[in-house]
């Protein structure tokens, strides 16, 4: 694979910027998190009980993609199996799935046909590590590296169905690949790319492939990066979590990534129903209301080269420079050591023009609002005269 068509093969996952992760799983019945077989030490026959309960009567996956897109999300990743080996899938070496117990339906078929009904492209997590197997739980017994075959099997089995039987994949999304010697992943690997040539694949199967995935942390990676973000403590349903992130900090958050390249994948974790919990959903709209006006600084927007660190991130895409002002400075919005002609400067969220007064290198809008317009994040357009030149050549 040339670097080129490495590049391209990108380029709408990197214009896309905002997608919907989406833990879901039995462990929503006990709903104290993903890790709950791990963390209470389940009996496995005592944790497959859970999966003859699970028959999720409100799973309708056309609704969690018109929720991520009107969110503003351009793509969504759905766990097919976590770390407990549950899969929503059918799949021919597994008898712990949802088409085998409970909810008797493929719960990942229904996800993809519902995105691909709306033009949403398909991720799908799948977890390598699976908790059943031995060697896996603290708990369970642990020899060489050989102890793992049957789980490593199973995993290139799986991986192998997901990758054959839903059509086209965009993006695989693995995890839990502990420990990290045992799972053939140049194998692997290539059996996805001859299956599914143009899907994109995550660092978690143990190579660095497409992208990063920092975890609850922005840490550019100098190469094509996505932070995974949970939207309030957790990623699986959590009945008692409501310490969800404010609509200010989750924009906030996107515009981090934005500004340095990267992407924010994040996290809601429906219950056993298979509904998005109510405060996810609130906020999901909200970030949706300013996406409609704000949204030009995000989606195919990337970093800037003029920057205002005193105000807050910036972004640009094409010819505009978007300053989302974090730290509102009042009426006057000044800039310093710009090196290009602002020929004009407006709020997207009322259109509001400013007067642009520019002294040499330095730029003051005025007349915008006292406080910040839009309570969760107000953002500035740029537009110049001529090139776009880097204003801060200490910190660009
Ligand atoms: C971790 C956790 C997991 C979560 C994931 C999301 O690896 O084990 O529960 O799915 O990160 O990034």
């Amino acid at each position: 694979m040339t670097a080129h068509a490495k590049v391209n093969r990108l380029a709408w996952w990197q214009e896309a910027r905002f997608g919907m992760f989406i833990h879901w799983g039995v462990y929503a019945i006990p709903g104290r998190g993903e890790w709950v077989y791990y963390q209470e030490h389940f009996e496995t026959g005592e944790y497959a009980r859970f999966a003859d309960q699970f028959n999720p009567k409100h799973y309708n996956p056309a609704e969690w993609v018109a929720l991520a897109q009107e969110a503003g999300m351009k793509y969504m990743v759905l766990t097919t199996r976590h770390h407990d080996g549950f899969c929503l899938f059918d799949s021919k070496v597994s008898e712990f799935t949802a088409p085998k117990t409970a909810a008797q339906r493929d719960l990942i078929a229904e996800y993809v046909e519902a995105c691909r009904a709306a033009g949403m492209p398909v991720g799908l997590y799948y977890s390598l590590e699976d908790w059943r197997f031995p060697g896996q739980l603290p708990h369970l017994p642990q020899k060489e590296d050989s102890v793992y075959a049957p789980m490593v099997e199973q995993a290139h089995a799986q991986v192998r169905e997901l990758c054959s039987n839903y059509g086209k994949i965009d993006i695989l999304w693995f995890d839990g690949g502990f420990p990290s010697s045992v799972w053939r992943s140049e194998e692997l690997i290539r059996m996805i790319r001859s299956l599914q040539p143009e899907i994109l694949i995550n660092n978690r199967a143990g190579l660095p492939e497409d992208f990063g995935t920092p975890e609850n942390v922005v840490v550019p990676e100098g190469r094509p990066w996505e932070a995974c973000y949970t939207m309030n403590d957790s990623w699986g349903y959590a009945l008692h979590d409501h310490n969800y992130k404010s609509v200010s900090e989750i924009l906030r958050l996107l515009v981090s990534c934005v500004a340095r390249d990267g992407n924010l994948l994040l996290n809601v974790g429906p219950d056993a129903e298979g509904r998005i919990p109510p405060e996810a959903v609130d906020r999901l709209r909200r970030v949706g209301q300013w996406m409609k006006t704000n949204g030009a600084a995000i989606h195919g927007a990337g970093s800037s080269p003029v920057i205002a660190p005193a105000l807050g991130w910036s972004t640009r895409a094409g010819d505009k420079v978007y300053f989302p002002i974090q730290r509102w400075p009042g009426s006057t919005v000044p800039f310093a050591w710009c090196g290009s002609r602002v020929k004009s400067a407006r709020l997207l969220a009322t259109g509001q023009e400013a007067r642009v007064e520019q002294r040499g290198d330095r730029v003051w809008l005025h007349g915008f609002p006292e406080c910040p317009p839009d309570p969760d994040l107000s953002v500035i357009e740029l537009s110049f005269d001529g090139p776009i030149q880097a204003n801060d050549p200490a910190y660009t």
